[in-house]
C-alpha cells in the first residue's frame, strides 16, 4: 500500500513564560492510501493538535513551533507557504470538527458554506453549478429534503443533522484524505452510530483515507484498520485493530481495555490523574510494572508483528540490564 501521510520526528511546542512547552513529542507514522486510522488517547494526549499540525491550523495569536516532518505524497506541508496549504485544506486533505457549532458559520446558511470552500477550489464553476453540486452532497451524508435544508441556518438543525452538514463541507471537494477530530462526541448513542455508518459508507465509496480520532474504543472497534494509542504526547503502541483489542501489549493499552469496558473513558481519566511524566515514559508514574529504568529513559519501539509496535521497557531486554 502506498503511503499518502508519513510523519516524521513531529515536535509540537508552544510557548509559555516557564519556557516552550512540547505538546507532542518525536511523533512518527504513516497512514497508508484507504486506511482508516483511529487515534486514541486520554484529553492532553496531543490528538488534536496532532491533526491540526497536519493542515497547520492554529489560532495566530498562539502558533505554536512545529519541528520534524509531515509529508503529504512525498511533499513537506511544513515546508509549504500559506498560499499552498489553503491550496490543500478542502481539496486534499480537510477536517472534521468534534463541535460543529463552534466551526460552522452561524451567520449563514449552510448551504452557502458548502458553496464558498467549492468555489475556493473550483473557481472555474458557476454559482448554479455549485448549487446543484452542494444539494447533490447533502445528500450524500443522509439529509432528506436537501434543497430545503440548504436553505437553512445551523441552528435550526438537530446535532446530528449539523454534523452531517460538518461532513458534506468535508467531502465536497473530493479530498483524499479527511482528518475526523471525534467527530461523534457531541451527539447521542444512535446518531453516533448513524455518523460512524455514514462515515464507512462514504469511505468504501469513495477510498478516502480517514484519521479518526476519539475517546471511545468501540468507535474504534467497529471502524478502523488500525490504532495508534497516544499518552503524553507520544504513541505508546500501533496495531492493527484486532492485535490491539486481542493482543495489546503497552500497559497504558492495557489499562484502557480493561476499563473501558465497564467505565467510561472520562471516569477513567478522573481515576487517574497524575500527569505524563516529562522525563522517561511518559505513562511510568501510572503504570503498576515500572521499574527504574522507565522514569530515567524514554523506551523505543519493539516490534511484534506487522504493524504491530510498542514503546516499553518491558519489552526491551536491555531493561535488566539498566536495572541491574
Ligand atoms: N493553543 C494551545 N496553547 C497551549 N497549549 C495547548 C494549545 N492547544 C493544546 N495545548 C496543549 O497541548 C496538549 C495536547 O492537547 P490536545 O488538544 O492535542 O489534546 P487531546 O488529546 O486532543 O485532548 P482532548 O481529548 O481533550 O481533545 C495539552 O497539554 C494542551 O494543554
Ligand atoms: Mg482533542
Amino acid at each position: 500500500m502506498k503511503k499518502i501521510l508519513d510523519i516524521r520526528n513531529l515536535t509540537v511546542s508552544f510557548s509559555s513564560r516557564k519556557g516552550p512547552i512540547p505538546a507532542i513529542k518525536d511523533l512518527s507514522f504513516s497512514v497508508f492510501e484507504g486506511e482508516k486510522l483511529g487515534i486514541v488517547g486520554e484529553s492532553g494526549s496531543g490528538k488534536s493538535v496532532c491533526l491540526k499540525s497536519i493542515l497547520q491550523l492554529f489560532s495566530s495569536n498562539n502558533l505554536p513551533l512545529i519541528e520534524g516532518e509531515i509529508l503529504y505524497l512525498g511533499e513537506n506541508l511544513l515546508s509549504c507557504s500559506e498560499k499552498q496549504m489553503q491550496k490543500i485544506r478542502g481539496k486534499e486533505i480537510s477536517m472534521i470538527f468534534q463541535d460543529p457549532m463552534a466551526s460552522l458559520n452561524p451567520t449563514k446558511k449552510i448551504g452557502e458554506q458548502i458553496i464558498e470552500g467549492f468555489l475556493q477550489h473550483y473557481p472555474e464553476k458557476s454559482k448554479q453549478e455549485a448549487k446543484q453540486y452542494a444539494i447533490e452532497i447533502l445528500s450524500l451524508v443522509g439529509i432528506a429534503d436537501p434543497e430545503m435544508r440548504f436553505t437553512m441556518y445551523p441552528h435550526n438543525l438537530s446535532g446530528g443533522l449539523r454534523q452531517r452538514v460538518m461532513i458534506a463541507i468535508a467531502l465536497s471537494c473530493d479530498p483524499k484524505v479527511i482528518l475526523a477530530d471525534e467527530p461523534t462526541t457531541a451527539l447521542d448513542v444512535t446518531t453516533q452510530a448513524q455518523v460512524i455508518s455514514l462515515l464507512k459508507d462514504l469511505q468504501e465509496k469513495r477510498k478516502t483515507t480517514i484519521i479518526l480520532v476519539t475517546h471511545d474504543l468501540s468507535v474504534v472497534s467497529s471502524f478502523c484498520d488500525r490504532v495508534l494509542v497516544m499518552y503524553g504526547g507520544k504513541i505508546v503502541e500501533s496495531a492493527p485493530l484486532e492485535a490491539l483489542f486481542t493482543n495489546p501489549k503497552h500497559p497504558y493499552t492495557k489499562m484502557l481495555l480493561e476499563c473501558s469496558s465497564f467505565l467510561s473513558f472520562a471516569q477513567v481519566q478522573k481515576i487517574s490523574e497524575r500527569t505524563p511524566a516529562k522525563v522517561g515514559c511518559p505513562f511510568w508514574r501510572r503504570c503498576s510494572e515500572s521499574m527504574h529504568v522507565c522514569s530515567q529513559k524514554c523506551p523505543s519501539f519493539t516490534e511484534f508483528g506487522e504493524k504491530h509496535n510498542s514503546a516499553c521497557w518491558l519489552h526491551d531486554p536491555r531493561s535488566v540490564k539498566e536495572l541491574s
